[in-house]
């Protein structure tokens, strides 16, 4: 395992049976509050972003919004929030998905990206992969194009990468 790995991982805590008994819930506050391990992350997903050619990061509510708005600061490129739905006060296009019991909706302000955009998707856990296979439709039908999606913790078990794979049409996925 690389240094910065073992970094990551040892700011990272688990709290048992949060928010409901049998999940095992992985707190990223340690790791925030950590400015060399903060830093760490921000520039390992800066390093995506610059590799992709993306011209936007999309930080997915809340905490991809944590991560993704200094990665986009520190690639020198634009943030772009993609919010759960009825938070946005402009013309957005939404996106619904499912969820175990029902269905949520995100939103992006539909001026806030363009067909000259490539987006980078930026966010601390996939797991199902739902929220990140909407937000990549939610791209598309802005009209961007799709640079890739990166996290900071991938929970294989949950099969959110094969999940991804069709919408993602070869765009690369990395889980930190
Ligand atoms: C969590 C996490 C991801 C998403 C991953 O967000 O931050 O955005 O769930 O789950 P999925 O791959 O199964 O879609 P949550 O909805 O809990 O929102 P929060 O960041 O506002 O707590």
């Amino acid at each position: 395992m690389t240094e910065i790995r073992e970094l990551l991982l040892s700011r990272i805590r688990d709290v048992a049976d949060y928010p409901e008994p049998g999940v095992m819930f992985k707190d990223i506050t340690p790791l925030l509050a950590d400015p060399a391990a903060f830093t760490a992350l921000t520039d390992a997903l800066a390093e995506i972003a610059e590799g992709t050619g993306a011209t936007k990061v999309v930080g997915l509510e809340a905490r991809g919004f944590i991560l993704g708005a200094p990665v986009a600061v520190r690639a020198g490129i634009g943030f772009i929030p993609v919010r759960k739905a009825g938070k946005l006060p402009g013309a957005t296009l939404a996106q619904a998905y499912d969820l175990e019991y029902g269905s949520a909706e995100i939103e992006v302000h539909a001026e806030d990206l363009t067909a000259e955009d490539r987006v980078l998707v930026v966010d601390d856990v996939l797991a199902t992969g739902g929220t990140a296979e909407a937000s990549v439709q939610l791209i598309r039908r802005a009209g961007a194009e799709v640079a890739g999606l990166a996290v900071l913790m991938e929970l294989g078990f949950l099969s959110g990468r094969a999940r991804l794979e069709p919408a993602l049409n070869g765009a690369p996925l990395d889980a930190l």
